[in-house]
């Protein structure tokens, strides 16, 4: 049976993958593609639905992204948000001017609750709202479904030909019932059964990959990050013995990491992974003595794991498959999928390919979101301390030790940030947080212990909240926790007297502490 699907139209908006991320959680497939797209392109993949997006343009304006009017006479139900939701009227014959003010933030919108697009809403929703341009005058059959006291179509549809537009953004979290917006036009209208489960999909991944491998022998570079392990594990249980998974153990690792790693995955552990783990510590301090620059030695990093990697592939052979745990934002950013998030390069697309003797990539997890990817980790079995783990950088502690790097003050770090995940974690603050963590400034100061001076480091602290990694906030950690991982790191922290908190957004500071 042909796999339902939904399209998203990428306008080049900020929440075009959380677009696609709740029509997900409705358990439908979907997929995100530039406005750029042929529109036979899109069609070849058969979509029971289509969602056009928000996006920066003025659709009345020269050169503005666009879309084909045929877009609109196919039959297939169309859902327009912000952006897509004025060039659908414009494109229909409707007006679209720039209002006086710009109606931004949270929103009370009255809403006709007859629409099938808003059943079960609440008929007076709070919603996000983004938006300068406004929709004056509706395209000819369209009614008005929705208005607030600022804008007079906040909703719009022509039922008939089953085109619908929303001028706020459902996929934001601070939209009351948002989610049922979404479901209503996802399931009900573009009639979606919801056939996209992660227990099928572990099913299916793992019948395609047996298809696909044959006799042929894999392997998978395993950092013990969620993306990695969770593919590592559909390979394993695809084919079993034919895998060989290595880990390379650079000595830049949160405390006790690798051998958590390897209990899990190691020959003691529940997988058939013929896991392999390379005790490279001492060679990548070697190799980082004296130096301080952030990018070189990122770049020093990145090339030892290679050579590392690639001795030890030397090692196994030739191989016929190598894995990766690229996941869909990284197709998505890299300018591979939709519109907006070119962005930011991206790390974990690219690297190994070209020094490992091998005929063809699999990336298992290629078409699924992060929170995705967890769910099949659980599928999997894979341990809630793995599966919900933070994300961590692939030069690990090298980018949260300012200066040069030493194994002394690599324990410093751990021994730091175990406290300090400890300690929100008792907080119940573990799940609320997106990224924590110790760093290691390079500044040294006086201090007071006993009755003796000291001149020791002080450790910074981080915490951030962020949807997408690209922006973010620091975390207003409760006082009381803060002061506890101080006493705490001082009193077991030989080396630091002094913690800071480190309160700067993204940007102008980054996420990590380099
Ligand atoms: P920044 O510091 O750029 O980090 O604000 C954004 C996010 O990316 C992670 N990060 C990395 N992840 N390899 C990775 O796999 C890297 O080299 C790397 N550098 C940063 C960082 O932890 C944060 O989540």
């Amino acid at each position: 049976m042909e796999k339902e699907l939904v399209i998203v139209i990428d306008f080049g908006g900020q929440y075009n993958q959380l677009v696609a991320r709740r029509v997900r959680e409705c358990n439908v497939y979907c997929e995100i593609y530039s406005y750029k797209t042929d529109l036979a392109k899109i069609m070849e993949r058969k979509p029971r639905g289509i969602i056009l997006t928000g996006g920066p343009s003025s659709c009345y304006e020269e050169g503005a992204a666009t879309c084909s009017p045929e877009l609109f006479g196919l039959g297939v139900p169309v859902l327009g948000l912000c952006y897509g939701a004025q060039l659908m009227t414009h494109v229909l014959g409707g007006k679209v001017a720039r209002a006086d003010v710009r109606e931004y933030g949270k929103t009370e919108v009255n809403i006709d609750t007859e629409s099938r697009l808003f059943q079960n809403v609440k008929p007076h929703a709070i919603c996000w709202m983004s938006h300068f341009d406004y929709i004056a005058k509706t395209a000819e059959g369209f009614r008005v479904t929705a208005s607030t006291a600022d804008c007079p179509v906040a909703a719009a549809e022509c039922e008939e030909r089953k085109l619908y537009a929303i001028q706020f953004h459902p996929e934001v979290m601070h939209t009351e019932d948002g989610s049922k917006m979404l479901f209503n036009f996802v399931r009900n209208i573009c009639g979606c059964s919801g056939d996209w489960r992660m227990d099928s999909f572990v099913e299916e991944s793992i019948r395609a990959i047996r298809e696909k491998v044959g006799q042929g022998k894999v392997l998978c570079a395993l950092s013990g990050g969620v993306d990695s392990s969770v593919a590592a594990v559909l390979l394993s249980k695809a084919v079993g013995g034919q895998l060989t998974c290595v880990f390379v153990d650079h000595g830049l690792l949160r405390k006790d990491e690798g051998d958590q790693v390897e209990a899990v995955f190691g020959p003691k552990g529940n997988y058939e992974l013929n896991f392999v783990r390379i005790n490279a510590q001492e060679r990548f301090y070697g190799k980082l003595a004296g130096v301080t620059e952030p990018e070189e030695k990122r770049k020093i990093i990145g090339e030892e794991f290679i050579r590392v990697f690639e001795e030890e592939a030397k090692k196994i052979g030739a191989v016929d498959f190598l894995v990766q745990g690229t996941i869909y934002p990284d197709v998505v950013e890299s300018g591979l999928g939709g519109e907006s998030a070119v962005i930011k390069s991206h790390h974990n697309v690219g690297g190994l390919p070209d020094y490992v003797d091998f005929r063809e990539i699999i990336e298992p997890l290629r078409n699924l979101f992060k929170d995705e990817v967890r769910k099949v980790g659980l599928e999997l079995g894979i341990p809630e301390h793995l599966v919900f783990r933070q994300p961590f950088p692939g030069p690990g502690l090298g980018v949260r030790i300012l200066g040069e790097v030493t194994a002394k003050k690599v324990k410093i770090v751990q021994d730091a940030d175990a406290i300090f995940r400890e300690e929100i974690a008792r907080a119940g603050l573990d799940r609320e947080l997106n990224q924590y963590f110790a760093a290691l400034t390079n500044m040294r100061s006086v201090g007071v212990m006993g009755d003796e001076r000291t001149y020791d480091y002080a450790i910074a602290l981080r915490a951030v909240n962020t949807v997408d990694f690209m922006t973010a906030e620091a975390a207003e950690i409760p006082w009381e926790v803060l002061k506890r991982v101080m006493s705490r790191v001082i009193n077991e922290v030989k080396g630091v007297n002094r913690l800071l908190y480190d309160i700067s957004s993204k940007p102008p500071g980054t996420i990590e502490f380099e």
